[in-house]
């Protein structure tokens, strides 16, 4: 795309933007003072903070586990700040002298003690109140493609509701909906990863692996949180983001099995018929790979007719390809195996 297209793009219901691409900076959130970035040890958090601290941003990590952080962030230049996003005294001290908040905490898998109300929907609203508190007006909230405060799928209700309120808050926000995440630490090429290892032969996919996705490289989604930071135009927008092109899930399963160097049988399989051994796995497994609730995603499109990651921030995306794949080499059966049974530790 031309990076000096300033055309007007719509996008959704909400959003209608003026080319975002990279240009020279101007219009930026307060740069002299840090950002909160919480969720600052998971996969999108991980590359956020090495985006924003490479371009010379200030960044605070909100972490709950320091341990599991300091490995995950390495030498990455960020202050620590450790603190649960549901406990909002943390969450309120974290805030204090930030100039904007980048949003990312929340969870895909309820565990014990832990639920998509709390920790997707109302660790929001308390972070919102925190932000009216401390002045801090600037918040990058990271959606998911498919959120919808009506949506039938639990998980896709909570970051619905999550993202109403942000919208709904005041503040200068900008909701980002990507499509699914691909990237070294990802959750979703890795669980299919080692079912594929752990599978004999034959690898079931959902519905017949039908439904399509438009995977997005975790360092693109970085850059765009960047730019939004970076950009004053991009407040009040949605933006949904995807990769360059939709892939069933059959299709990303092949190319999956082509970065393993490996083959498997790939056989259809309802999702009704796969749910009673996905509930077994739950009850059983300290890590299950998938949930039920999770099931019922993989067999529903997600894909983004109208890019905002080519079309207004002038992105090449990074293909989902064997070559980008190549974290997945060391996936071993028994690796595969020891995750399941390696039980979550949320700080
Ligand atoms: N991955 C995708 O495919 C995808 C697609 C679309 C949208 N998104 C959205 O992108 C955001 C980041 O996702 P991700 O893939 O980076 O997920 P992730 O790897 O699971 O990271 C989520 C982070 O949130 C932290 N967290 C969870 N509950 C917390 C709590 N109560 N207090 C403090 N921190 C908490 C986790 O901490 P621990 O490390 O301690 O567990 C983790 O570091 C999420 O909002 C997600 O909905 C993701």
């Amino acid at each position: 795309m031309d990076r000096d297209d300033a055309r007007t793009f719509s996008y959704g219901s909400t959003s209608s933007a003026t080319a975002v691409a990279e240009q020279p900076q101007g219009d930026m959130a307060d740069k002299g003072k840090p950002v909160l970035v919480t969720g600052a040890a998971g996969l999108v958090g991980i590359h956020t903070c090495r985006e924003l601290t490479r371009a010379g941003w200030k960044v605070r990590a909100l972490v709950r586990d320091p341990e599991k952080a300091v490995i995950a962030l390495g030498q990455v230049p960020v202050d620590f700040r450790v603190g649960d996003v549901r406990d909002a005294a943390k969450v309120r001290a974290a805030l204090r002298g930030c100039g904007a908040i980048v949003h990312l905490a929340a969870i895909a898998i309820e565990r014990k003690g832990e639920h998509y109300s709390d920790t997707n929907t109302a660790a929001t609203d308390l972070l919102i109140e925190a932000a009216r508190l401390e002045n801090v007006e600037r918040l990058i909230f990271m959606s998911q493609n498919g959120a919808a405060s009506k949506s039938p799928y639990s998980f896709l209700r909570s970051k619905g509701m999550a993202q109403d309120a942000v919208m709904n808050s005041g503040l200068k926000w900008t909701v980002l909906r990507p499509s699914v995440i691909f990237g070294a630490e990802d959750a979703f090429v890795n669980v299919l990863g080692r079912m594929i290892r752990l599978s004999p032969g034959v690898f079931p996919l959902p519905g017949g692996g039908t439904a399509r996705f438009q995977p997005i490289a975790v360092d693109d989604v970085a850059r765009v949180v960047r730019l939004c930071l970076e950009k004053r135009e991009t407040i009040g927008r949605t933006y949904q983001l995807g990769g360059s092109i939709p892939l069933t899930l059959r299709q990303m399963t092949e190319r999956i099995l082509a970065a393993m160097g490996t083959s498997r049988r790939l056989v259809s399989v309802p999702v009704s018929a796969m749910k009673p051994l996905i509930a077994l796995a739950e009850k059983l497994l300290p890590n299950p790979p998938v949930t039920s609730s999770l099931l019922d995603l993989l067999a529903l499109d997600n894909t983004v007719p109208e890019n905002a990651l080519t079309e207004v921030f002038g992105i090449v995306p990074v293909p989902f390809a064997a070559d980008e794949l190549h974290y997945l080499h060391g996936i071993t059966a028994g690796s595969a195996f020891k995750s399941m049974m390696q039980r979550h530790r949320p700080g």
